[in-house]
This record gives C-alpha cells, structure tokens and sequence, in this order.
C-alpha cells in the first residue's frame, strides 16, 4: 500500500515511523516531513495546508492512504476535498474540525450535549468582556480567557485578578494579539486538578479509546512560564483509575460522537479531550480533531497492533471489527527546543549527537524542526526540534533513557525542560513500595 502522511512535526514522524513498521506498507510519503522523517520515507515538497496540491499527488500517484498530523489541512477541508474525489484520508471533515477550531462552538456543543466542562460567558466585544470580568467577585479568580479561533496553543490566558484579565482581554480584541481569533472570547472558570489527554478513534458511530498520556505544556519546570505545545510526555497516565477512564468515555466522548452526528459534522478521525481531573469529576478542557504533540510520540510506540488496520478500518467505518492490543511498557517523551522558544529563537544550528543518542536501548528520537543543509547535516529549523522519547517497563527507567539520550544531543541553544515523568516515576515508586500495581494501566476496551 501507498501511504502519504501530511505534516512535518513529531507527531508525523512518529506517525511515519510506526506505519513504516506495518508489513502493509510499500510506499510512504510524507509532505513536507523533515530531517529525520527524511531518513525512513520520501519527503514530497508540498505544504501541509496545500490541500488541492496534495489530493493531486495523490490522485496522481495513487495513494491508498492518506494521514493527516496537524489541524490547519483539516480546517482548510483537505478531509473533504478528498471524498469529494473518492481518495481515502483519516482526518476529520471542516465542519467536524470546528470542534477544535471554533472554542465558541466547542462550549455550547457541550452545553447542548451535557458533556461536563468549566463554566463561561461569550463576549463578541471588548466592553461586553469588561462587563463580565467585573461582575466576577474576587473568590472568582484567576479566571481564564480563551480568543475563539486557532492561535496556535496561545490563545489562552489564565488571569489572576480583574485588572490582569482586563489588559489581556484588551491585548486580545482591541489590539488583536492573534488576529480574527479574538473577535470573540470566553471567559470561563479556572479548574483546580491534574490534566491529561484522552485520544478516542471513531468512524462516526463506534468509539474506540485509546491509552492516555500526560503532556506538560509549560515551558520550564515545575510549569512555570508561558504555555507552549508541549514540552514533553508521558504514557500512561498517573492519574487515571479505571473508574475515570470509563466515566470519560461515557460522559465524553460517546455523547461527543453522538452530538456531532445527530448536528450533521459526523466525526470520522481521531478525537483528543484535554481533561481536567477535578474533585467534582473530569472537565473537558478542549477538544482537537488531531493526535497531540508531543502525545503521539508516547501513544504510538505502546500501540503493538497495525496502524494501517486501524486508520483504514476508521476511514471504511468498521472500527468496530478491529482489535488493539497496547504494550504495557511506559514511555517518556523529552521535548527539546531551541532557548527562547515559545517565543523568539533561532534556527539553524547544527544538532549532533543524534546517531549515538538513538543507539540507545528503548530510544527513538522523533524530529520536529529539523532540516537538511546543503551538505545533508541536520540543523535545527523550529521551536521544538526533536522529541527524545524512550520505552521501558517502568518510568523510572524510561525517564533515565530519555534523559541519557537528550544528554548526548547537542545543539548551541538547545533547552529542555528536567523534570518530564518525574511525578510519574515517583508514583510508580510508591505505588510499588505500597504492594499495589501503578494506576492508569488501561487498554484500548471499549
Ligand atoms: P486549551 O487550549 O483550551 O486547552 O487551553 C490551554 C491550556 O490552558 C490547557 O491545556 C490548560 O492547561 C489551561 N486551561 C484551559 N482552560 C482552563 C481552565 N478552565 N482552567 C484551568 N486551566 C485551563
Ligand atoms: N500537546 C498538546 C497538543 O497537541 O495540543
């Protein structure tokens, strides 16, 4: 089979590296990919968001599967320009991606279908959002701001007082901070709890959920710093009982699915809930209608079944002939990024290191912003530059693997954050010197 992934991220390469492990495969494309994708399948220069251009590669090469990574393609419809041409792709259709796209639409689709989530007011201009911020008492704070489209991850402010929400709501729709974004903006409750990302496959009818994953999205240790697309990863979750797993996919993503079906955006892809574990229960904190970044890269490697199988059973609406079967190994994700970043950084540093890094056992090293120079050197070429992920029995171990391998790789500004997993590793401690198995070790049962 002919395989085309769209992306150049982590997430894409570790899509490309497990689909590469499926004997199904013959032929893997990934446009634009990146250095390390370059080494295991053949880079097509094609922009991610060229979605004509791309169903054209793969009409004209007769591509039997088509793999979408990143939201902007699925926003920009690439899910329907190709059904439109009877090429198959896993990836959601435009209307089924403003679940992601949309936060507006997102919360009162959630209102509308009963699923669980922080209460919020939407203001479509900067007095109506002055209004209701002062009208908040001060036990309501801090409070948390969201401009309504995609702002790639930044588009969230978390205030601690009035005044604070006041100079960001302005930042936001007088002085248009993240463009059309902010014509509208949420004001919603800030959830005290631990967060993790839930990923489910559907078809349109059938759930299929997948084994969670804990990202870290500040940029510095102990989560300080500005939020960012993750910094790092770690699968299983810690934090999640049977029990919650279970209570998610009832009160998430089964009405999820259903919602969207009986509103006429049946969603066919793979749906990420960002969940807040609170004492009242899990809260949806957002959806997205991709893989998380850097989650793919702790998910995919615990996957032991053929991904081919299970996107195309997903894309052929028979999700519910299909078995997973997930390894109950952990896996550690380190994000390392160029100093500065999710700000100002710069690109184009010669990273080495790499092959020794990688030869390390359980280690894989998935690029991110990583290109080729003219003499076939990587050199960095995005905030997020590798994703040093590693697989072991228990999170002690893999944390040290992912940790050894980020030692050997050197690039002048690289930055990593020192404390991924750590709380994983010492609950798995504790857990252990309790006499009791760790939690969190859920499959893939419906
Ligand atoms: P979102 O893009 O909506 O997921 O927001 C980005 C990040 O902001 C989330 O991953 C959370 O860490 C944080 N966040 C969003 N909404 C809330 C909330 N209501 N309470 C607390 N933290 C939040
Ligand atoms: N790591 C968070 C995301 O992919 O949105």
């Amino acid at each position: 089979m002919k395989i085309l992934v769209v992306g150049g991220g982590g997430r894409e390469h570790a899509l490309a590296w497990k689909l590469r492990q499926s004997p199904d495969v013959t032929e893997l494309y990934v446009a634009p990919g990146n250095a390390g994708i370059a080494a295991m399948a053949d880079c097509v220069p094609i922009d991610a968001s060229s979605t004509v251009e791309l169903a054209d590669f793969a009409e004209k090469l007769r591509v039997d599967l088509t793999v979408v990574g990143p939201e902007l393609p699925l926003t920009l419809g690439i899910a329907d320009e190709f059904e439109k041409r009877g090429l198959k792709l896993f990836g959601a259709s435009a209307a089924a991606t403003e679940i992601e796209s949309s936060k507006v639409f997102a919360k009162e689709f959630m209102v509308r279908h009963k699923i669980p989530t922080a209460k919020f007011t939407c203001c479509a201009s900067y007095e109506e959002a002055v209004t209701t911020l002062r009208k908040r008492s001060k036990a309501e704070y801090p409070v948390v701001l969201k401009a309504d489209g995609l702002a790639a991850g930044k588009g969230v402010v978390i205030a601690e007082s009035a005044s604070d929400a006041e100079g960001a709501a302005a930042d936001i729709m007088k002085r248009r901070k993240f463009g059309t974004a902010g014509d509208r903006i949420l004001v919603e409750d800030f959830l005290r709890g631990r967060e993790v990302s839930f990923f489910a496959l559907s078809d349109g009818e059938y759930v299929l959920p997948l084994v969670t994953c804990q990202d870290y999205k500040r940029v510095a240790d102990a989560d300080r710093g500005p939020n960012t697309g993750g910094m790092g990863a770690f699968s299983p979750s810690v934090h999640v009982s049977q029990e919650v797993f279970e209570q998610v996919l009832e009160e998430v993503f089964i009405p999820a699915i259903r919602g969207m079906d009986q509103e006429g955006r049946t969603y066919r892809g793979v749906l990420y809930a960002g969940i807040m574990l609170t004492e009242q229960g899990p809260r949806v904190l957002e959806f997205n209608a991709r893989f998380g970044d850097p989650e793919a890269q702790v998910l995919l490697p615990r996957l032991k079944s053929n991904l081919v199988e299970l996107l195309l059973a997903t894309v052929e609406r028979r999700l519910d002939t299909v078995e997973v079967e997930w390894s109950r190994d952990r896996t550690v994700c380190v994000v390392m990024a160029s100093e500065g970043y999710p700000e100002s950084y710069q690109t184009g540093r010669s990273v080495d290191g790499l092959e020794k890094a990688g030869a390390l056992q359980g280690v894989t090293i998935f690029h991110a912003g990583t290109k080729q120079d003219e003499r076939g050197k990587v050199i960095s070429s995005g905030g997020r530059v590798l994703g040093v992920t590693a697989q072991a029995g228990t999170f002690e171990e893999a944390r040290n693997a992912a940790y050894a391998a980020a030692e050997l790789i050197h690039f002048s500004n690289r930055y990593f954050r020192k404390d991924i997993a750590r709380e994983a590793e010492t609950i798995e401690h504790k857990a252990h010197s309790d006499g009791a198995s760790a939690r969190g070790t859920q499959g893939g049962s419906r």
